[in-house]
């Protein structure tokens, strides 16, 4: 796989670039590895957390990220964000290398994090306020409430994060993900401290947010279930060092209602999934 390269800050279109399907990479990892060192920087608590992770994203594209704990997604997803840079490889969005956060780029936590003192729509606005100031931020504004609207907040701008459920809080995060329409969304079990009914109510929310902007997604998860649900393409890791030990190309029509997950199309992918997590390979 070749890349672009720059020669006097001049990018090169190499003729043999990567594409998804038939569309141009998004996103593209290669060979990606990160070890994590002490800061005594002795090898002898160097800790290989991912090693040669290499894949590409579409425009529009969603890929669900699964692996057993620890085995290096969230380590994947921080680099992808620019939140922290790999010990080997490259990553680039489009032509750009990404080497620090980036506004094309939205992520959201396993926890919401919101800001107590902080409304809900001014911790929505966060991000562009503190990008562009106050005042310019005041733009953004509208559409927070459109997003607000969107996610079934209204009623709730002014109010506080502890007057929130955590479901409520979760959504507050992803308009906050969304307000900024980022171009790539990262998100690390997004949904996971939610109970089953509204998790699958944010999952069908997701999923529809992402087709009318044409988004591309990482997400990562520990539920084989909603990876199907997700994801146009699972990439199952194996244990850590995490190393992607398959790729399973999810076919099933959009968009996708909670009654797909009892049919037998998606409970094979499910299947497919599952034996691939537990095969004594993916282990070795
Ligand atoms: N800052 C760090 N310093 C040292 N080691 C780290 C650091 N962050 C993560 N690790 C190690 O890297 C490995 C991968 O961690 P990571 O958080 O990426 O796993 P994960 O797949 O997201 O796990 P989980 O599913 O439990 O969230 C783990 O062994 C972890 O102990
Ligand atoms: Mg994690």
């Amino acid at each position: 796989m070749t890349l672009s390269s720059a020669v006097d800050g001049v990018p090169i279109r190499d003729v043999d670039r990567e594409t998804v399907g038939q569309r141009e990479a998004l996103l593209t990892l290669m060979d990606i590895s990160k070890t994590y060192r002490s800061r005594k920087g002795s090898e002898d608590d160097a800790v290989l957390a991912v090693s040669d992770v290499s894949f590409t994203l579409a425009k529009g594209e969603v890929v669900a990220l699964l692996g057993t704990s620890g085995c290096g997604k969230s380590t994947v997803l921080k680099m992808v964000a620019g939140l922290m840079r790999p010990t080997a490889g490259t990553i680039r969005l489009g032509d750009e290398e990404i080497v620090r956060p980036s506004r094309r780029i939205g992520i959201m936590f396993q926890q919401p994090t919101l800001l107590p003192w902080r409304t809900i729509l001014d911790n929505i606005l966060i991000q562009p306020e503190i990008r562009q100031g106050r005042r310019a931020a005041l733009r953004h504004r509208s559409k927070a409430k459109e997003l607000i609207a969107l996610t079934g907040l209204s009623g709730f701008e002014n109010a506080l994060p502890s007057q929130l459920s955590g479901g409520m809080a979760q959504r507050a995060a992803l308009c906050r993900m969304l307000v900024s329409e980022p171009e790539l969304l990262l998100l690390d079990e997004p949904f996971g401290a939610l109970d089953e009914f509204t998790r699958e109510q944010m999952n069908v929310e997701f999923q529809r947010i992402c087709a009318e902007r044409d988004a591309a997604a990482i997400v990562v998860t520990h539920s084989i279930q909603e990876a199907v649900f997700l994801a146009d393409r699972v990439l199952v890791m194996t244990p850590r060092p995490g190393k992607v030990a398959k790729s399973v190309d999810i076919d099933l029509p959009r968009p996708r209602k909670p009654e797909i997950m009892t049919g037998s199309a998606f409970n094979s992918y499910v299947a497919e999934i599952h034996s691939t997590l537990f095969d004594r390979q993916v282990h070795a």
